[in-house]
């Protein structure tokens, strides 16, 4: 990772996060979906962007496989990069929370410490994790990209739950089992923390 300059100041914008929250009737928020290769993370994802969409709400999916096309596109998947990968998305996340908006982060970030710094860019009840509990068996049958086969062929090496490690979340603020819950019991259980929480 490259060292920040010195010489660089923070400009205050005039505008404040809670000013956008009080024109977008809603608070802003990271919902981080962390899991295995085909637990679920980008359809949830994508199912919780659409419900929050269909209400109003001003929100935006940042999705693993797309960023990776793009802003981190120089990065592959041994330990640092992967590191590297979740600190920038982070910062991405974080200037979407500044915006006032509601972000779905799906990546599958399987180092707890990355996901902790990740946490600690955000104020208290914003970074809202979402652990994707999914054995690997389930996600290895569903295989929707044949990465699987492939890793265990030796064909992608350090592959995620194969030849990589996935940290398991501490002490996620949700936990859905996505090889028993319905995706339609899933997305009213996030929303229904957000309701909760009065973010929405
Ligand atoms: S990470 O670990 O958070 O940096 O990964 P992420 O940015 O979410 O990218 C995961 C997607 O990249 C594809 N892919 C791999 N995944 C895991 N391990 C290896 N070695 C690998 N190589 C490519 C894969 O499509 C992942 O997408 P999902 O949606 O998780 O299946």
């Amino acid at each position: 990772m490259v060292k920040k300059s010195n010489h660089i100041t923070w400009h205050h914008s005039s505008v404040t996060k809670a000013d956008r929250h009080v024109l977008n009737g809603h608070k802003s928020c990271v919902l981080w979906f962390t899991g295995l290769s085909g637990s679920g993370k980008s359809t949830l994802a994508n199912a919780v962007d659409q419900a929050l969409f269909q209400r109003g709400i001003h929100s935006y999916v940042l999705d693993g496989d797309n960023v990776r096309h793009g802003l981190n596109r120089d990065l592959q998947f041994n330990k640092e990069d992967r590191s590297e990968n979740i600190r920038r998305i982070g910062e991405v996340a974080k200037l979407f929370v500044d915006s006032g908006q509601i972000v779905s982060a799906a990546f599958i970030s399987p180092y707890l410490a990355d996901r902790q710094l990740v946490r600690n860019m955000f104020e208290p009840g914003e970074f809202i994790e979402i652990y994707l509990n999914c054995p690997i068996q389930v996600c290895e049958d569903r295989d929707p990209k044949g990465l699987y086969e492939k890793a265990r062929k030796g064909e992608i090496p350090e592959f995620t739950g194969i030849s990589s490690p996935y940290e398991i979340p501490k002490h996620p603020e949700i936990i859905i089992e996505s090889h028993r819950e319905s995706i339609e019991e899933a997305v009213h259980k996030i929303i229904t923390y957000l309701e909760d929480r009065k973010i929405l």
